[in-house]
């Protein structure tokens, strides 16, 4: 005993004094372990935390003693038990089999167990490590991040498990799903507008099911004007100017003529925005509406501006028709743009009708 110090006993001087509490072993005999016979313990438990694991020893009719030991306590000597835990129950002592359970296990019941007996005046040990799994578990997650483009972000998702679950992000775009980081951490420099969207953060470790959880990175961008294109209306028609702008967040819309802001409700005229798209309709076109327009796009991150003509096309006898870029009524853009295509000769027609 001499060699075991009185406050770090290690585990297996520990079992010793265990056993010789027990008069299992006479002091000063060693005890041996990994023999070959009995007693014979199953080899390692693995059990996911919360369930009961079980610890069994085989054992022969020459067995007079046993007892199920942990790190530093005696759990159960026969069919007494001496440790306090109500999670510990002797499952069977019999000629064959000693086997205790030890229910709703949790990560701080893993570890070495061992199975001690007494034969023939001999003690022998044998011994099971005790392997207790847990789901993984993400227990703190970077929140949505709204960031201006060419910022740099940096996203965190810790989770726990065990074994320590593998962590890794990914971009959901709506073009494609890509891996982008196999760690916790997931930095990007000079973000882009297409590095918007939702990231996800697994943690996976076989023992249950990953676990997933979303990031939103919205990436502001001042606006960009994709579309602004002049419409010809003859007198006494319906004239739509379009003007189409991306941006986030939302663009906001003003239309000016000649760097006059037109005023919204405007006898005839209406003004019509969405969050991408701001229409000008003149219900009824006259004179003086044809010239310059402009459209100004703006948001809090800037603003862009694009000039779009309403300009005059005199009726021909054939069809009043509606100028290129002319928004028609049907507001299905495929047969819109169909329609386009379709108005193209009729256009070269009108030209050559002119001159
Ligand atoms: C049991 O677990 C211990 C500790 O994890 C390990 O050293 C040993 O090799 C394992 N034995 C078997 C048979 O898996
Ligand atoms: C085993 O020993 C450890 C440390 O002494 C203790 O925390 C744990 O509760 C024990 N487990 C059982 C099942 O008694
Ligand atoms: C982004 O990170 C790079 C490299 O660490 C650094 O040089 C740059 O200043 C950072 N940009 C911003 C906007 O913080
Ligand atoms: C459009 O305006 C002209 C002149 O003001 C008027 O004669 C005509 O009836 C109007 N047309 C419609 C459809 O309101
Ligand atoms: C319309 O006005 C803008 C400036 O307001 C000018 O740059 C552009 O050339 C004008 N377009 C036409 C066709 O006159
Ligand atoms: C449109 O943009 C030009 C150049 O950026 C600017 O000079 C002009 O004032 C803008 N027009 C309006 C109506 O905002
Ligand atoms: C537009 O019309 C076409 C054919 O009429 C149809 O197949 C398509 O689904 C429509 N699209 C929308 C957005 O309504």
């Amino acid at each position: 005993m001499g060699v075991c110090g009185y406050l770090f006993l290690p585990w297996k001087c520990l079992v010793v004094v265990s056993l010789r509490l027990l008069f299992l072993v006479p002091t000063g005999v060693p005890v041996r372990s990994g023999d070959a016979t009995f007693p014979k313990a199953m080899d390692n438990v693995t059990v996911r935390q919360g369930e009961s694991a079980t610890l069994r020893c085989t054992i022969d009719n020459r067995v007079t003693r046993v007892a199920w030991l942990n790190r530093s306590t005696i759990l159960y000597a026969g069919n007494d038990k001496w440790c306090l835990d109500p999670r510990v129950v002797l499952l069977s002592n019999t000629q064959t089999q000693y086997s205790i359970e030890i229910q709703n296990v949790d990560v701080y019941d893993e570890g070495p167990y061992t199975c001690s007996v007494q034969t023939d005046n001999h003690p022998k040990t044998s011994r099971v490590h005790l392997i207790v799994q847990v789901s993984p578990k993400i227990v703190e997650i970077s929140s949505d991040i709204s960031i201006n483009e060419g910022n740099n972000i940096s996203l965190t998702c810790i989770a726990t498990g065990r074994p320590e679950p593998t962590v890794t992000w990914r971009h959901i775009s709506p073009k494609a799903v890509g891996f982008v980081s196999e760690d916790e951490y997931l930095e990007i420099q000079g973000i882009t507008r297409e590095q918007s969207g939702d990231y996800e953060c697994s943690a996976s470790n076989d023992v249950a099911a990953p676990v997933v959880r979303r990031v939103k990175v919205t990436v502001n961008y001042p606006p960009y004007i994709s579309e602004a294109k002049g419409t010809g209306v003859p007198v006494g028609q319906k004239g739509t100017l379009q003007c189409e702008a991306s941006a986030v967040p939302s663009a906001e819309f003003q239309w000016y003529k000649d760097d006059k802001r037109l005023i919204e409700g405007k006898k005839g005229v209406k003004v019509e925005n969405r969050p991408f798209l701001s229409k000008l309709i003149f219900f009824n076109v006259s004179e003086h509406d044809y010239g310059n327009y402009t459209c100004v796009a703006s948001n809090k991150l800037g603003h862009t501006n694009a000039s779009i003509m309403l300009f005059e096309v005199k009726t021909t006898a054939l069809t009043p028709w509606k100028g290129p870029g002319a928004i028609s009524e049907v507001s299905n853009g495929t047969s819109r743009r169909a329609g386009c295509i379709w108005l193209l000769p009729l256009l070269v027609l009108h030209l050559l009708l002119k001159f």
